[in-house]
């Protein structure tokens, strides 16, 4: 179990506190839905979660030992909103191997089969990719660092319908074999999911 306790974060640069007394627990098999309306926190709580930021207050624990920023920060991966619009890399594979001081050809191809891209050319620009290919890679290059805990922000968001139930898919495919958490503003669509749902609510 993942829990955060009394989690309380005011950042400098805010005039009011953006998160405050956060208490919740993310099961292995069960993913963490993180709701809530525009600018209620639910980004800065996937950066306090994935050790971005530090929160000002309260304590993280995985199975049952506090884990600091620093290990949160190698523990979790996340994909943020649009991660499409960060890729840096010349080709795919650059992109996969942005980071890595090896990548043995064997993860590589593990992981991409994984995200369902085991046909792609790796030589290729990602923004070549479609839509949802690149979503894919997004997920991939997480995947890559075998995080223990997965964060996605908004993971569908801006994809077509077709698009969206293809990621949908493989989310709820990753969501069995790692911690997961997704922010999104629209919870009904995990509404048939096994899931815990965490709303924040505007200050
Ligand atoms: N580092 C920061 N400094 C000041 N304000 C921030 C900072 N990070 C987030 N905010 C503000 O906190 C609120 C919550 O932001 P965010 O976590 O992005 O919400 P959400 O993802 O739910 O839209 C917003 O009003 C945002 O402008
Ligand atoms: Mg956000």
């Amino acid at each position: 179990m993942l829990k955060l306790r009394n989690i309380y974060y005011h950042p400098s640069t805010s005039e009011k506190p953006i998160l405050k007394c956060i208490s919740l627990d993310v099961k292995r098999d069960q993913p963490l839905i993180i709701s809530g309306a525009s600018g209620t926190g639910k980004t800065s709580l996937v950066e306090v979660i994935s050790g971005l930021v530090s929160q000002n207050k309260g304590t993280i624990l995985y199975e049952d030992q506090i884990v600091t920023k620093r290990q949160r920060r190698e523990m979790c991966g996340v994909v943020f909103q649009f991660p499409e619009r960060h890729f840096i890399g010349m080709t795919v594979a650059h992109e996969l191997r942005l980071g890595q001081r090896r990548l043995p050809s064997e993860l590589q191809s593990e992981v991409l089969t994984k995200v369902g891209l085991g046909l792609i050319d790796i030589s290729e620009f990602p923004e070549r990719l479609s839509g949802g290919q690149q979503r894919r890679l997004a997920i991939a290059i997480q995947l890559i660092r075998r995080p223990k805990i997965l964060l996605l922000d908004e993971p569908t968001a801006g994809l077509d319908w077709s698009i969206r139930d293809e990621i949908l898919k493989l989310i709820k495919h990753l969501s069995k074999e790692n911690y997961m958490i997704i922010v999104t503003h629209e919870p009904e669509i995990f509404s048939s999911w096994n899931i815990t749902n965490y709303q924040l609510e505007a200050k």
